[in-house]
């Protein structure tokens, strides 16, 4: 029998209250506002695959990133991790050995590290935290091996974190992941700060790390050409909403929805085989006042009388997830 995925999250939702304060409220004659981050969202993650996010800014990725680490509650939904469901019902016992498993790496490598540390006590506060390693000598000894690890040298122990460029601090980031033995890596962004000249390195020494400790990544940028090179399957996401999921090559070769359509059109034609390059049409509605049914439908060029009304479920058919009422019918 085959493992079961180790990453399942199942209609997970979030929303947020960004209403005035209430006495505005009543003076002004407001009425409350409520922003659905993320809506309905499911997925999962196989042990050492890695999944990607996609979307424009403000389709909830890092919401749904926040959520799945245990940064932040979820409105509705579950996430489960190994089997231990991150939210509801777990022993607290469970939920702590779980939190050491899962780790998360930021776009801003300079503003996840305390500038008044030192990059061995960066790296060593995991390790002590969760007591991986006991004494000065065998903490010093498993910082210096993490810092070779990810292609640092050990004696940069001793440097604070502004002695390093921007790529350098990504690697101490991603050293400072690796500190507390993780199954489970959510990248937010991880590169989307830094050079492209530097992007790749990162990205490749992110894969060589995956492969040596047999990681799980949820990978989320807005980037598809560093998607493609990093991700076996891939969630497309809009409004809050998961609208297809496909393994990598069929999402690049024949994209489902015509949001996926749209996104891959955008990106530079890598291949030069003379494919026209679209820009990016219409903009995101407010997600307060998302348009009704299909929130995808005022900029869709399919868009029927009944995506203007009714939400389309998601859908499973080929291998992939597809949320469009056209979805299969031969028009996208
Ligand atoms: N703490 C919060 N309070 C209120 N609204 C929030 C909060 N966090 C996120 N949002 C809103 O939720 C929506 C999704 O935000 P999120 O940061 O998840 O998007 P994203 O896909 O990560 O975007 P980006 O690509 O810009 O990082 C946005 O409309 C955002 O303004
Ligand atoms: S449901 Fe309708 S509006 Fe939405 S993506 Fe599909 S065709 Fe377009
Ligand atoms: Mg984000």
């Amino acid at each position: 029998m085959s493992e079961p995925p180790l990453v399942d999250v199942r209609g997970l939702s979030r929303t947020f209250d960004v209403s005035k304060p209430w006495l505005n409220r009543v003076l002004e004659g407001d009425e409350r506002r409520l922003l659905k981050a993320v809506q309905d969202v499911s997925f999962t993650i196989e042990r050492r695959e890695t999944f990607a996010l996609v979307g424009e800014s403000g389709s909830g990725k890092s919401t749904v990133a926040k959520m799945v680490v245990g940064l932040l509650q979820p409105t509705d939904g579950s996430v489960t991790i190994d089997g231990v469901d991150m939210w509801k019902g777990s022993a607290a016992g469970d939920i702590k050995a779980l939190r050491r498993r899962i780790q998360m790496i930021f776009q801003d490598p300079y503003a996840s590290l305390n500038p008044r540390w030192r990059v061995g006590r960066i790296i060593a506060d995991p390790i002590r935290a969760f007591g991986l390693a006991k004494g000065k000598a065998e903490i010093e000894h498993r910082t210096g091996e993490l810092l070779r690890l990810v292609g640092l040298d050990p004696l940069d122990a001793r440097k604070y974190p502004h002695e390093f460029s921007g790529g350098q601090r990504q690697r101490i980031c991603i050293a400072r992941a690796l500190s507390s033995k993780p199954q489970f890596l959510v990248c937010d962004e991880p590169t989307s700060a830094l050079d492209v000249s530097v992007q790749a390195q990162i990205l490749n020494l992110m894969r060589d790390l995956q492969d040596q400790f047999g990681l799980t990544y949820l990978f989320i940028s807005h980037n598809l050409a560093v998607v493609r090179h990093m991700a076996a399957r891939i969630g497309v996401m809009y409004l809050g909403r998961l609208v297809e999921i496909a393994p990598a090559g069929a999402l690049f070769s024949a994209p489902q929805h015509p949001y996926s359509r749209m996104l891959l059109d955008a990106v530079p034609d890598l291949k030069m085989s003379g494919r026209p390059r679209k820009m990016i049409e219409g903009e995101i509605p407010n997600p307060i006042r998302p348009p009704p049914g299909c929130a995808f439908h005022p900029r869709c060029p399919l868009a029927t009388d009944q995506c203007r009304s009714e939400v389309p479920l998601p859908l499973a058919f080929q291998g992939r997830t597809v949320a469009c009422h056209e979805a299969g019918a031969g028009r996208i």
